[in-house]
């Protein structure tokens, strides 16, 4: 373990709390945990079912949608729930920063740093797609991962910017009610997983970090509502990048408050620091830091910038859709608004219909296109009808290749056990899968 790392949390924590924490890092004993998606499954039922797979699974002490797992289980059986879209491997203090931020169906809520999208997918979740959620990164990589995450857990009250955070400033000063930063970080909260070494560690490194992100927070706390809610999370545990830049916002801002008032389930703390730590030594999971910020009045901002566009809605063709879909396999319900875009149609929540976005920008929830249901929404479609193919060779799905099982229609909803799988085309009644991406 590198010295000026070991030096600087011995300074910070004393030479006992210090060695509890470096023994930590070197034992590697994170907790596995997963986030339950609510938009499709319940805690309860994925406790049972992965109890009965063979996992030891508890409540996660943490964050109120994880479950903690212990032990192996049958083959496929985490694997299935995830493609499905009912889990997301999360770590339960990442999740409790979703608590924290504590967001409501019918807000509008931005994740400014959002890729790939642990949170973003989570504050969805909570909003129970509705309302507007606002998922933003620059990372034009990464933002390929968070659509496919939004995709796979059935999200569609959410629209995707590629901008630099800062610029929406411009576009949408004091407008939301929830404003969540999450920047880029030195990342010692994972030195405890395998992954990650203290060899890259330097202060200089954290001083740039955090210069970046004081700059972030300042945008993120000009974004805010009066009266709404900013979460300031990172990855990290040194006191330059958590309470160094929150003392420099309430600094700056006397219009900003800590908001005291939190989650119940939080670990153990250590007083002498700001906002709530995860010390992989106190509770067993990754490193992470996060604090609630309130905005007492407003800055008085106006928008700078004006190019945007409301969304058109596309219900003429949607309810064509609804019928073809009702017809083919009984499905009846469709809670949301139908836009058209590049001859794709998506879902979108109906607030969004109401709602001005950047020129730039794209939906997370692409429902039918070339006559046929896309991959995302084969995995929705499968939790409300019973007419789907039923298929026991796991293998020859995820693999692509024909499926040992009759087809009648031209795309056929697949599933095994109760987990939708996807869509296959059926050539001369036999089935072949259709855009299988996750393994
Ligand atoms: C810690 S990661 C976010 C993880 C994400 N919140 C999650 O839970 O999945 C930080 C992200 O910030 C993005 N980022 C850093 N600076 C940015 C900026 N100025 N504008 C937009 N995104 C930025 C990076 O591309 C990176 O994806």
């Amino acid at each position: 373990m590198k010295d000026s790392f070991k030096q600087y949390f011995i300074e910070l924590l004393g030479y006992e709390e210090a060695s509890a924490f470096f023994l930590a890092i070197e034992e590697k004993k994170v907790k596995r945990t997963i986030r339950v998606n609510t938009l499709k499954s319940t805690k309860k039922l994925m406790k049972k079912y992965l109890s009965e797979k063979g996992y030891e699974v508890t409540d996660s002490p943490f964050s109120r949608d994880s479950l903690d797992i212990k032990g192996t289980g049958e083959k496929w059986s985490l694997k299935l729930p995830y493609h499905a879209g009912f889990t997301y491997p999360q770590d339960s203090s990442s999740g409790f920063v979703v608590d924290l931020l504590d967001p409501k169906p019918g807000e509008k809520v931005i994740d400014m740093t959002a890729a790939p999208g642990g949170k973003s997918t989570h504050i969805a979740q909570r909003m129970q797609n509705k309302g507007v959620l606002f998922a933003n990164d620059m990372d034009t990589r990464r933002l390929k991962a968070l659509h496919s995450n939004l995709e796979r857990l059935g999200i569609w009250n959410t629209v995707v910017l590629r901008m630099n955070a800062h610029k929406l400033t411009l576009i949408y000063p004091e407008y939301f009610d929830r404003v969540l930063l999450d920047p880029s970080c030195s990342g010692e909260g994972l030195f405890n997983t395998y992954e990650a070494r203290t060899e890259f560690w330097s202060l200089k490194a954290i001083k740039a970090y955090s210069q970046d992100q004081f700059s972030l927070l300042c945008s993120a706390f000009r974004l805010l509502k009066p009266g709404g809610r900013l979460v300031y999370s990172t990855c990290t545990l040194n006191a330059i990048e958590d309470d160094g830049v929150i003392e420099k916002l309430l600094k700056k801002f006397p219009q900003a408050e800590i908001i005291k008032e939190i989650p119940k389930q939080i670990p153990q703390q250590i007083q002498s620091l700001k906002g709530i730590r995860f010390w992989p030594h106190k509770s067993n999971t990754k490193g992470f830091f996060c604090i609630a910020i309130g905005k007492k009045e407003s800055l008085g901002l106006s928008r700078k910038l004006d190019c945007l566009r409301t969304l058109k809605s596309a219900s003429k063709k949607g309810r064509m859709i609804e019928k073809e879909l009702f017809k083919l396999y009984g499905l009846n319900d469709f809670p949301w608004e139908w836009v058209e875009r590049d001859s794709f149609l998506f879902a979108v929540s109906s607030e969004m219909i109401h709602t001005e976005f950047p020129m730039k920008h794209s939906l997370s929830f692409p429902i039918y296109k070339d006559g046929r249901l896309t991959h995302a929404a084969a995995l929705w479609a499968g939790l409300h009808t019973k007419k789907c193919i039923h298929v026991d060779d796991l293998l020859k799905f995820f693999q692509n290749s024909k499926i040992g099982k009759k087809g009648y229609l031209k795309y056929e909803l697949i599933k095994h056990s109760n987990f939708p799988l996807g869509i296959a085309k059926n050539e001369e009644g036999k089935l072949i899968p259709l855009q299988i991406k996750m393994f």
